[in-house]
């Protein structure tokens, strides 16, 4: 039993207890969060997990206990965008941070319905909407923080959603991927000849996998790359990385979002990238 004295919001979910304490009662929540189906981030809601059986172990909070130290322990003020935000797990770190708006999409109603519940079974004020990320120009307003973990593979279009989340960052991006083939990084040439074929033989030449089919039983796995394609991408996309706090993430800032004054997307769709 937890003490909830503090979370006037989960009656619902309460008996008072002989001391007069406010407890949880676990039994109804676990049958609540079982209700909501089954769940990709194990969360830890007043002692009840929502995924302990997660094919990746405690997840995500065996990548957070690397990120979390790349991200401010106060982030009093902060806005924060958190796309493809599943269960809630990573809105939920920023606003505990005291981030002063969270906003957390995705385009599954199940992962929505879930984030919903975590959110107000521990008291907490975070927006939730159902909408894509290629959809983030509908959003007003720009963000400190955008998180776009673990969406970018499961894209048809990769780049033409890293272009336009680069519209609403005014600070950070903490971007993941899952990464396979070489972790090789090296420079390469701005410039290769025509005839110059051996390049692409190398590992570390950045390359994205594309994934016909499936990949782990996941057929919204579409485009894998390796690192240093990844990084590629991040900077093509007028990022620059200033962090890589484990390997498949990277915190990023604006380098140049814009060529010319114009938006990289809005020059590329009119073709005068
Ligand atoms: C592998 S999970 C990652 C969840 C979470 N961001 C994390 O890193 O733990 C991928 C999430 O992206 C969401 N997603 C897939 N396509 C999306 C899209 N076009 N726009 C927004 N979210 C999307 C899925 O519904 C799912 O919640």
């Amino acid at each position: 039993m937890a003490d909830l004295s503090e979370a006037p919001h989960l009656r619902d979910l309460r008996t008072e207890a002989p001391q007069q304490h406010a407890v949880i009662d676990t039994d109804t929540l676990s049958r609540q969060i079982a209700d909501l189906g089954e769940w990709f981030h194990n969360l830890d809601l007043y002692g009840v997990h929502t995924a302990p059986h997660h094919f990746l172990g405690d997840f995500p909070n065996i990548k957070w206990q690397w990120i979390s130290q790349a991200i401010p322990q106060d982030l009093t003020g902060a806005r924060v965008l958190d796309i493809g935000c599943n269960g809630g797990f990573y809105s939920i770190q920023m606003k505990q941070r005291g981030a002063e708006y969270v906003l957390g999409i995705d385009v599954d109603d199940r992962y929505l319905r879930q984030a919903e519940f975590a959110a107000q079974t521990l008291g907490l004020e975070i927006d939730l909407r159902k909408l894509s990320v290629y959809d983030v120009e509908q959003i007003a307003g720009d963000f400190d923080y955008v998180i776009f973990m673990g969406v970018f593979y499961h894209l048809r279009y990769p780049l033409f959603a890293l272009d336009k989340i680069i519209k609403k960052m005014r600070g950070k991006l903490v971007f993941q991927t899952m990464v396979r083939g070489s972790d090789q990084v090296r420079a390469w040439a701005d410039d290769y000849s025509f005839w110059t074929k051996d390049i692409f033989l190398e590992p570390g030449f950045p390359a994205m996998y594309f994934i016909e089919h499936s990949y782990s039983h996941d057929h919204t796995n579409w485009w894998i790359p390796n690192r240093a394609a990844v990084e590629a991408m991040l900077r093509s996309s007028g990022l620059k990385i200033v962090q890589q706090p484990e390997p498949e993430t990277w915190i990023c800032a604006i380098e140049s979002a814009t060529k010319n004054g114009r938006y990289i997307l809005d020059r590329e769709l009119d073709g005068t990238l």
